[in-house]
């Protein structure tokens, strides 16, 4: 029974898990959201100083939590990257104090790779070789899990990640930040069809946002005056349409070339409704597909311990300077 303190601060979300072989003990997560809103973006320097100010009582809040004790706890995980440098450096300094004052191992964890095994905690009979769209603030990947602790990533874009559009479009649309939940409400009032834009498609599977994103903002200023509450709303279904269709037609074909029978789909953006409802349909019968719950489909540090249980970590100590390696 390995009991493991997951610290996750790689971006705009401070959190702190505990986590064994049974599932979730803790999972505290404290977003950034109120630091940032008037910024309308991450603000990297003010994001370490908000985690660093945080983490050290969020640790003893999910020791509380759990109701475990410090002696009990076994290894630690952090994410060493991808992230902000700044705030991978308070997670992974953080950890290492812990680890030395405690005496306690200590691992470093590829985000992404702890975005896939969110699923591994949503469904505990789930077992590679496994298919997983990962998408999130920074990334859109396609990635081929044969076994645990390797993976193969056989699809990325080419520009801008499908979260970092979503969030650009909802500014663009005068939404506030996070723009891709605010997109998502949206998103449920409109009309796709109405005001359709392209959807991106680039040969083999690579995924492209920028063309999709500077249509969307050539419709917007063509509006102008005309742009309001229905059309926005128009707009914002058929964005999301455009960006979801574009990441399942390459899942759709990754799926047909590999043959898996195991499909994950997670990271921030695979809390959109659209893509959950369609990735379901998508995938129909051809294989299990496993969404983790919307908690865990967003930054956490449940997912980084269950990553590092499983065996997906850098044996190595920490050094955030290497930033992350596949
Ligand atoms: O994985 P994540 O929490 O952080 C990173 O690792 O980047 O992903 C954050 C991204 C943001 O771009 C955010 O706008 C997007 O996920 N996101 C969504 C939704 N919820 C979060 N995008 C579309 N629809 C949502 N419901
Ligand atoms: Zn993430």
């Amino acid at each position: 029974m390995t009991l493991t303190l997951g610290i996750e601060t790689s971006c705009d979300e401070t959190s702190v898990a505990l986590v064994d072989h049974h599932g979730i003990l803790a999972n505290l997560v404290h977003s950034q959201v109120d630091v940032h809103a008037e910024f309308g973006g991450v603000v990297p320097e003010l994001a370490a100083r908000d985690h660093l100010e945080r983490l050290p009582r969020l640790v003893d809040l999910a020791l509380e939590r759990a109701q475990v004790g410090r002696d009990q706890v076994d290894l630690i995980a952090v994410t060493r990257g991808p992230g902000l440098a700044g705030c991978l450096l308070v997670g992974t300094g953080v950890a290492e104090g812990l680890s030395a004052a405690w005496s306690v191992p200590l691992t470093g964890v590829n985000h992404l790779w702890g975005h896939i095994y969110a699923a591994f905690l949503a469904r505990p009979d789930l077992e590679p070789p496994l298919l997983a769209l990962v998408v999130s603030g920074a990334h859109s990947d396609l990635v081929r899990m044969p076994e645990h602790g390797r993976f193969e990533v056989i699809g990325r874009t080419r520009d801008d990640a499908a979260g970092e559009a979503f969030d650009k479009a909802a500014r663009m649309l005068g939404l506030g930040f996070p723009g891709g939940p605010a997109l998502d409400r949206l998103a449920r009032t409109g009309d796709p069809r109405r005001q359709a834009l392209p959807k991106p498609s680039l040969p083999g599977l690579e995924y492209s946002f920028s063309g999709l994103k500077t249509a969307l903002l050539y419709r917007v200023n063509e509006l102008g005056d005309d742009a309001g509450g229905q059309v926005r709303a128009d707009l914002a279904a058929a964005f999301e349409a455009s960006v979801v269709e574009s990441l399942l037609a390459k899942l759709d074909v990754a799926l047909e070339e590999t043959g898996y029978r195991e499909v994950v789909v997670c990271g921030g953006v695979a809390a959109n409704t659209l893509l959950r409802r369609r990735a379901a349909e998508v995938v129909a019968d051809r294989a299990r597909l496993t969404i983790p719950p919307l908690e865990l489909c967003t930054d956490n540090a449940a997912m980084i311990a269950a990553a590092a249980l499983h065996g997906a970590h850098h044996p190595a100590t920490v050094d955030p300077s290497l930033g992350w390696e596949a």
